[in-house]
C-alpha cells in the first residue's frame, strides 16, 4: 500500500519506449531547425559548427598545451602527439581550483586566474621559454567563426561571469596572457569537451564520429555532412557539429514529460529556462531532483515518519554522487544508511529501500533520455549516408557515465531499442578533452601546412 503511494509520485519519471521515440522524433526536428540557415536563430538545439572537418589521420605530431574548463575540474595539460607510435601522450597535467567567487565574478578575473594557473604550470614544467600551440577545451555553447574564434553564446552549469557572453573567448584568454607578459602561446584551437572527447577516441578508433558527455552537464557532437550544414559555406566532406542538446526543451517542447520536481530545479537554478533537457539528466542537477522527491515523500508521510531535517531542506546537500553510492549493487544499502544518517534523518530499513528506489528511478530516466538523444544522432548519421546498417563508435566522458554503477548499461540497452539498425561501440576516453584539444590543434596545423 505504501509502495503504491510512493509509486504514484515516481510514475511521471518512467518513460515508455514509445515516449522515448516521441522525444527522439522531436529532437530530430529540432536538430534540423538548428542546422537551417534561416531557422537556427530560434532553435533550442543549437547545432553549432565547430570547424573541425577532419578526424586525425595519424600523421600529426608535436608538443601542445591544453586547457580544460567547464567540467568538475579545471586542468592545464602538456600533451605530446607522437606520429611514429600513433599515440597521444599526456606528459603532465595539473588541476587548478576555481573558487566560486571567480565562477560568478567578472570575465577579467576568470581569465586572469586561468592565465595565472597556466603560468605556474609552465614554470613547474620549465616550458616558459617555448611558445607552444594551445588547445582550449571550453565546455560551453560557442558560436565559432573559425577554429580560433569562438564567441560564448551564454554560460551554462555553474558559471556566470560577467562580460564574457557575446565575446571571443580566445581574445579574452590572449589579452589576459598579454596583461601578465611573462610567457606567450602559439596558435589556439577552441573545442567543446564533446569534440575533444570524440577526437581523442578518434585516434584509437577511426570510426569514432560521435562524442558524448554525461557529467556536470550533458551534450554530444557528431560528424555531419557539409551539405546539411547550411550555415557554413561549402558542400564537400563533413564537419563536426556541437549539438548542445542540453538546450533541448528550452522552447517548451518537453512540457509533457517534465515533472513538478524538474520545474523547481529549473526555477531555482542560476539560469532558469536554459538547458531544460540537461537539468533532467546531468550531474549538476540529479541530486537536486532526488532531494526534492525525498522532501515530497516526507511531507506525504511516506518517508522518515514524516520528519525531514534541515540538511534535507538545504539545496545541494543531496549530492549526485550519493545516487551512485546508494545504487551500488553490493554496498548500496549500507551506503544509503550512512548517507541518511549524515543528513540527520531518522530512517528505518523501509526508508533506505524507498530512497534507493527514488535514486534508481531518477538515474534511469536520465540514462533513457540520453539514450533517446544518442539514438537520434546515430539514426541521423545512418540515414545521411544511406546505410541499412551503421557501425559506429561513441567517445564518452563525464562523472555520471563513469561513476554510476549501471548508468552505461541502461543507456546502452535503451539505445539498442531505439536505434536497432545501429551497432554502437562505446569508448570511455582517458584525458579526452586535453588530448582531444591537442589533436584538434595538431590536425589544424597539418591542414594549414598541406594547404600552403
Ligand atoms: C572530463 C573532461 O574528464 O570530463 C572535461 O576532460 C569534461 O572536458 C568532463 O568537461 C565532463 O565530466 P564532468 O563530470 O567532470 O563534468
Ligand atoms: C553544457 C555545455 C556544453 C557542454 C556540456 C558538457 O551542456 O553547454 O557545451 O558540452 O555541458 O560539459
Amino acid at each position: 500500500d505504501m509502495l503504491v503511494k510512493v509509486g504514484k509520485y515516481l510514475e511521471p519519471f518512467s518513460l515508455s519506449v514509445e515516449k522515448l521515440q516521441e522525444v527522439s522524433a522531436q529532437l530530430q526536428k529540432d536538430m534540423i531547425q538548428g542546422l537551417g540557415k534561416y531557422t537556427h536563430h530560434r532553435a533550442s538545439v543549437k547545432m553549432l559548427p565547430t570547424f573541425v572537418r577532419a578526424t586525425p589521420d595519424g600523421t600529426e605530431k608535436g608538443d601542445f598545451l591544453a586547457l580544460d574548463l567547464g567540467g568538475t575540474n579545471f586542468r592545464v595539460l602538456h600533451v605530446r602527439v607522437m606520429e611514429e607510435e600513433q599515440k597521444v601522450l599526456k606528459m603532465n597535467s595539473q588541476i587548478c581550483a576555481i573558487p566560486q567567487e571567480i565562477m560568478l565574478g567578472t570575465g577579467e578575473q576568470l581569465f586572469d586566474h586561468i592565465a595565472e594557473c597556466l603560468s605556474e604550470f609552465l614554470d613547474s614544467q620549465k616550458l616558459k621559454q617555448q611558445t607552444l600551440p594551445l588547445g582550449f577545451t571550453f565546455s560551453f555553447p560557442c558560436e565559432q567563426k573559425e577554429i580560433d574564434k569562438s564567441i560564448l553564446i551564454h554560460w551554462t552549469k555553474g558559471f556566470n561571469c560577467s562580460g564574457v557572453e557575446g565575446e571571443d573567448v580566445v581574445k579574452l584568454l590572449k589579452e589576459a596572457i598579454h596583461r601578465r607578459g611573462d610567457y606567450d602561446i602559439g596558435s589556439v584551437a577552441m573545442v567543446n569537451d564533446t569534440v575533444g572527447t570524440m577526437m581523442s577516441c578518434g585516434y584509437r578508433d577511426r570510426s569514432c564520429e560521435i562524442g558524448m558527455i554525461i557529467g556536470t552537464g550533458t551534450n554530444a557532437c557528431y560528424m555531419e555532412e557539409m551539405n546539411n550544414v547550411k550555415r557554413v559555406e561549402g558542400e564537400e566532406g563533413r564537419m563536426c557539429i556541437n549539438t548542445e542538446w542540453g538546450g533541448f526543451g528550452d522552447d517548451g517542447s518537453l512540457g509533457d514529460i517534465l515533472t513538478e520536481f524538474d520545474k523547481v530545479v529549473d526555477k531555482t537554478s542560476i539560469n532558469p529556462g536554459v538547458h531544460i533537457f540537461e537539468k533532467m539528466i546531468s550531474g549538476m542537477y540529479l541530486g537536486e531532483v532526488v532531494r526534492l522527491v525525498l522532501i515530497k515523500l516526507t511531507e506525504e508521510k511516506l518517508l522518515f515518519k514524516g520528519e525531514a531535517s534541515a540538511a534535507l531542506f538545504t539545496p545541494g546537500k543531496f549530492e549526485t554522487r550519493f545516487i551512485s553510492e546508494i545504487e551500488e549493487p553490493d554496498s548500496g544499502l549500507k551506503n544509503a544508511k550512512q548517507i541518511l544518517t549524515k543528513l540527520n534523518l531518522k530512517w528505518d530499513l523501509v526508508d533506505a529501500h524507498v530512497v534507493r528506489l527514488v535514486c534508481d528511478t531518477v538515474s534511469s530516466r536520465s540514462a533513457r533520455l540520453c539514450a533517446a538523444a544518442l539514438a537520434t544522432i546515430a539514426n541521423r548519421i545512418r540515414l545521411n549516408r544511406g546505410l541499412d546498417y551503421l557501425k559506429t563508435t561513441v567517445g564518452v566522458d563525464g562523472t555520471v557515465y563513469r561513476k554510476h554503477p549501471n548508468f552505461s548499461e541502461e543507456l546502452q540497452a535503451a539505445v539498442r531499442l531505439l536505434a536497432p539498425k545501429c551497432d554502437i561501440k562505446f569508448l570511455v576516453s582517458e584525458d579526452g578533452s586535453g588530448k582531444g584539444a591537442a589533436m584538434v590543434t595538431a590536425v589544424a596545423q597539418r591542414l594549414a601546412l598541406q594547404s600552403r
